[in-house]
């Protein structure tokens, strides 16, 4: 479904630095499947799904969506962003039907799963509020419900759940497990957290620190559908270890 074909990006700063954010990575997602990505701060996985995204262009390499090149941002693909990227000057409701506004497809369907979506995020009573109204954490969500909105084959989350409290946090893991099995989804999915990674994951895709690379992908053996009681289990502890080994290189990451 989703091809990175030996792709690297390098950025050139406003000083004419280079930057390498990302060399030489190669990764295939299949349709449907569910691969989150972790590594370092910096270490170009917000890069990664921008180039997905089709927002920026690769240096090196090639992406493509189902064996087209991806040179644009497509319908097909929902993204949410590391930081809430809300229309300041747009309500709730209409910040959600975004997406269904530019692409001509806004209609009293769109404008009820926009609603239901609110709900489920917990944001029910705020579709009329501006974004500065709300809290960062809300914010990201309504950022969520834009994602989802045109029910996009592809769906980029860029630790779409930093924001939020761990209360909320567990809900909306599950709640996206939830709307993945009933809907299947194409889902990137950058986190910091190794165990949510882990809960969520079909394979787990370790990216080494800058200029990322693909250091290890892990497969997650856990039976579906997954809940958080499934911490406890080997094939959870022995897919975390080997994370936090292969991004803590062999250092503890203990505190004594
Ligand atoms: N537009 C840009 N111009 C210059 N450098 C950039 C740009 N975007 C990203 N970079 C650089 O590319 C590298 C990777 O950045 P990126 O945001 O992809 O990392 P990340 O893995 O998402 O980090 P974090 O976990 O902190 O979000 C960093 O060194 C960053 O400074
Ligand atoms: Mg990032």
């Amino acid at each position: 479904m989703i091809v990175l074909d030996h792709v690297a990006k390098t950025f050139v700063t406003r000083g004419g630095e280079q930057v390498a954010a990302i060399s030489d990575v190669s990764l295939e997602v299949r349709r449907n499947e569910f691969v989150c990505l972790v590594g370092a701060s910096g270490c170009g996985k917000s890069t990664l799904l921008r180039l997905v995204a089709g927002l920026v262009a690769p240096t090196g390499g090639r992406v493509s969506i189902g064996g087209a090149t991806v040179t644009e941002p497509r319908d097909d693909t929902g993204i949410v962003f590391q930081a809430p990227t809300l229309l300041p000057w747009a309500s709730i409701l209409d910040n959600v039907l975004f997406p269904l506004d530019m692409m001509r497809k806004l209609d009293a369907s769109g404008r009820a799963r926009a609603r239901d979506l609110l709900a489920l995020v917990g944001l029910s009573g705020f579709e009329s509020k501006y974004p500065r109204e709300l809290s960062g954490g809300m914010q990201q969500r309504a950022g969520i419900c834009r994602a989802l909105v045109h029910d996009p084959d592809i769906l980029l989350m860029d630790e779409p759940f930093g924001a939020l409290d761990a209360l909320t946090r567990e809900e909306l893991t599950i709640e996206l497990m939830r709307i993945w099995q009933e809907r299947p989804k194409t889902i990137l999915f950058v986190t910091h957290s190794i165990p949510e990674a882990v809960l969520l994951a079909d394979r787990v895709v370790v990216m080494s620190a800058r200029p990322g690379r693909v250091a290890e992908i892990i497969d997650v053996e856990l039976p579906r559908p997954r809940d958080f009681d499934m911490e406890a289990r080997s094939e959870f502890q022995d897919a975390t270890r080997r994370t936090r080994e292969l991004i803590f290189g062999g250092r503890s990451a203990r505190a004594n």
